[in-house]
C-alpha cells in the first residue's frame, strides 16, 4: 500500500481489454494490481487470464507466448497451457508432471470489454458483471472512448462521484444538486436531480449511479438528451489508476448531426471535469477519519460501501442509505 493512500487492492470485476482487440490467436500483457497478467484468445474464441511465469523455468508468457489452438505455447520450451491453466502439452516429455500449471484469472466477456475477477487469495467471484442493455442498441450511438492515467486509488476517484459541493466549487456547477444514495449488497445506488444550462434557458434533468464493485460504473444522464457512461476502472499499481470512460448518446430520430453534437459536448464536459479533478486527485492524501459536515453529501456512505471489498472487512448492512 502507497503511504499517501494506505488503501488495499479491492476485490471484483474489473475490465482489462477491449474485446474486439483480443483476436482468435492474439495474447497481450496488462499490467494491473502491480502485476503483469496474460490475456491469450483460443482459436474456438475463448478468452482467458493467465498468470505470467510459466512453471517450468519461468518465462513470461506475454513475451513471445503463441497460441497453438486453445492453448497458449511457452516461448521457451513450448509447453502448452489451455484455458484452465493446465500444461496439455510437452513436445519432447513421456509424462507431464501434475503441478504443471498456471493460475488463472476468472475472465468474463460482457458489453464487448473482459473483465477478470481479482481477490487476493484466490476466492472464486459471488456476485456477476452487469450487462448494460443500451450497450449495442440501434438506439444509441456507437461509443465515444476516453482513457485517463491518474496518480490515485480507485477509492478517492469513487468518492468524487457522490462528493455533491465539490461540484460546485471545483466544476463551476450553478449549486449543489440533492443526491441520494444506498448500498444494495456489491451496488452502489445514487440519484441526484440535475439542471442543465442552455442558450434557451434551464433544463431539468438526473443523473442515475450505479457503481457495480469497484471496477464498474454505470452512469445515466436524463434530461436534454439521454447520455449512457461506462465507466471501468482498474488499479495499475498502489498508487496509479487507469480509467477508462465509454460514453453512448440515445440517437435523436433523424438527426445524427445533433446526435454527434451532444456526444461531442458531453465529451469534452468530462474532459474538463477530469482536468479539473486530477490535480486534486494527484496530490491529495487519503484521510481514514475524514472531519466531514452536514453538507457534504454520502461520502461516508461510500467509503462503507467500498469497506466490503477489502481484505476481512465486513460486509455493510443492506438497504443501507443515506441522502444530503
Ligand atoms: S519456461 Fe516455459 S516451457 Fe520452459
Ligand atoms: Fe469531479
Amino acid at each position: 500500500m502507497s503511504e499517501r493512500i494506505p488503501l488495499p487492492f479491492p476485490t471484483g470485476w474489473f475490465c482489462v481489454h477491449d474485446a474486439a482487440e483480443l483476436a482468435p490467436g492474439q495474447v497481450a500483457t496488462v499490467h494491473c494490481f502491480g502485476r503483469d497478467l496474460v490475456l491469450f484468445r483460443g482459436e474456438d474464441g475463448g478468452a482467458h487470464a493467465v498468470e505470467p511465469y510459466c512453471p517450468h523455468l519461468g518465462a513470461h508468457l506475454g513475451v513471445g507466448g503463441v497460441v497453438v489452438g486453445n492453448a497458449i505455447r511457452c516461448p521457451f520450451h513450448h509447453w502448452h497451457f489451455d484455458g484452465s491453466g493446465r500444461c496439455v502439452e510437452i513436445p519432447y516429455a513421456k509424462r507431464i508432471p501434475p503441478a504443471a500449471r498456471v493460475a488463472i484469472w476468472p475472465l468474463v466477456e460482457r458489453n464487448g470489454l473482459l473483465f477478470v475477477w481479482y481477490h487476493p487469495d484466490g476466492v472464486a467471484p459471488w456476485w456477476e458483471v452487469p450487462t448494460v442493455p443500451e450497450w449495442g442498441s440501434d438506439e444509441w450511438s456507437e461509443p465515444t472512448v476516453r482513457r485517463f492515467e491518474v496518480k490515485t486509488h480507485p477509492q478517492e476517484m469513487a468518492e468524487n462521484t457522490v462528493d455533491a459541493v465539490h461540484f460546485q466549487f471545483v466544476h463551476g456547477t450553478p449549486r449543489t444538486p440533492e443526491m441520494e444514495a444506498r448500498i444494495d449488497g456489491h451496488v452502489f445506488r445514487a440519484h441526484q436531480g440535475l439542471t442543465f444550462t442552455t442558450p434557451q434557458g434551464e433544463v431539468k434533468g438526473s443523473v442515475e449511479i450505479q457503481q457495480h464493485g469497484c471496477g464498474i460504473g454505470v452512469t445515466r444522464f436524463r434530461g436534454i438528451v439521454d447520455t449512457l457512461l461506462l465507466i471501468t476502472g482498474i488499479p495499475v499499481d498502489d498508487e496509479l489508476h487507469r480509467s477508462t470512460i465509454r460514453f453512448i448518446v440515445k440517437k435523436l430520430p433523424g438527426d445524427e448531426e445533433a446526435t454527434r453534437n451532444v456526444g461531442r459536448a458531453f465529451v469534452s464536459e468530462i474532459e474538463r471535469q477530469y482536468g479539473q479533478d486530477i490535480p486534486i486527485w494527484e496530490n491529495k492524501r487519503h484521510l481514514a477519519r475524514p472531519v466531514l459536515c452536514d453538507g457534504d453529501g454520502p461520502i461516508a456512505l461510500l467509503r462503507r460501501f467500498y469497506a466490503q471489498f477489502y481484505p476481512g472487512a465486513p460486509a455493510p448492512a443492506a438497504g443501507e442509505r443515506a441522502a444530503g
